[in-house]
């Protein structure tokens, strides 16, 4: 099926990938294996998948002494490779990449890489996993001694730290051709893909320096976010936030803090935008930027350790 496009619109489909650095590959093979994810190395790099998903939605790199995020890769259409050459101002690719596409700096310096893909983000608000029928006189809980793993089916968003959020946002919807869901002031703001996706495709938030806050990993269930955090909880990753549900994106969420101060997130039920409906993009208080209900965010939940 061919992927449903915005009429007359020049603009990104996905987030391909995103590429940090980190200074000892073994402690982020260890944190995205327990997290669920399918952890390929490949020499001094791993690559990150989701299982049943032929897509690689990130790549590690060993390099530095703390973590760094390098770049950042948007899927785009074949029919519009040309057009983007032309609305753009190139450069050159990021040395740790393959080199194909069309690249440009981001008003932070931060290569961005516009490769033609296939569109990973998705099409359509994506389903719950079924629940199973219990018949009456037997437990709903699933069993703690047996849990399965929980397993993330795709890569939902990644939200980046920049000194300047609305810089951003107009690079986003006037270069990469994607549009504002929400915001709150110059704190934060929420941008979804005009082909189609979730309520964010990447989000900004505002620090002293760029950075990488967090990734969002689609799960199948409420309880999948709760026993994502049990799991991680078990493999010592102890330190996190939630489970809680956002107003903005209305996603349930579970964020377990990485080796590096960054968060990895569960999320559940992520509003949908489908590609011919107008978003109606908001600016909202900044006490609803955040939460409707969970627990009180953690002090350093905002710090960014890439810069301040
Ligand atoms: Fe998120």
């Amino acid at each position: 099926m061919a992927a449903l496009k915005r009429p007359g619109v020049l603009g990104v489909h996905s987030v391909n990938r995103f590429i940090f650095s980190v200074p000892d590959l073994g402690e982020a093979e260890r944190f995205y294996k327990a997290f669920g994810l399918d952890v390929r190395r490949s020499g001094q790099r791993l690559d990150l998948y989701t299982y049943g998903h032929p897509h690689c939605w990130a790549s590690v790199h060993e390099q530095g002494e703390k973590k760094k995020f390098q770049y950042i890769s948007y899927g785009i259409s074949e029919e519009d490779i040309d057009a983007f050459r032309k609305r753009i101002t190139a450069c050159e690719p990021h040395p740790l990449s393959d080199g194909k596409g069309l690249w440009l700096l981001d008003p932070d310096g931060v290569p961005n890489q516009l490769v033609v893909g296939p569109k990973v983000s998705p099409s359509a608000k994506t389903l719950p996993v079924g629940k199973a029928q219990v018949p009456p006189g037997k437990g709903a809980a699933p069993t703690r001694s047996r849990a399965t793993p929980v397993r993330p089916r795709y890569l939902s968003h990644v939200l980046r730290f920049t000194p300047d959020v609305p810089r951003m946002t107009r690079f986003c919807t006037e270069t990469l051709g994607m549009r504002l869901s929400d915001k709150s002031a110059d704190i934060v703001a929420f941008i979804h893909g005009a082909h189609g996706s979730d309520h964010h495709l990447v989000a900004f938030a505002k620090a002293g320096a760029p950075g990488l806050h967090h990734t969002s990993w689609d799960v199948g269930s409420f309880d999948e976010v709760g026993q994502g955090a049990e799991q991680m909880r078990a493999a010592g990753f102890t330190d996190g936030w939630g489970v809680g549900r956002h107003m903005l994106g209305s996603n349930y969420f579970y964020y377990v803090r990485d080796p590096w101060g960054s968060y990895a997130e569960y999320s559940f039920d992520i509003d949908f935008v489908p590609h011919d409906l107008d978003w109606p993009a908001a600016d909202h208080a900044p006490e609803d930027a955040f939460y409707v209900w969970g627990p009180a965010m953690p002090e350093n939940f905002v710090t960014n350790y890439e810069g301040q």
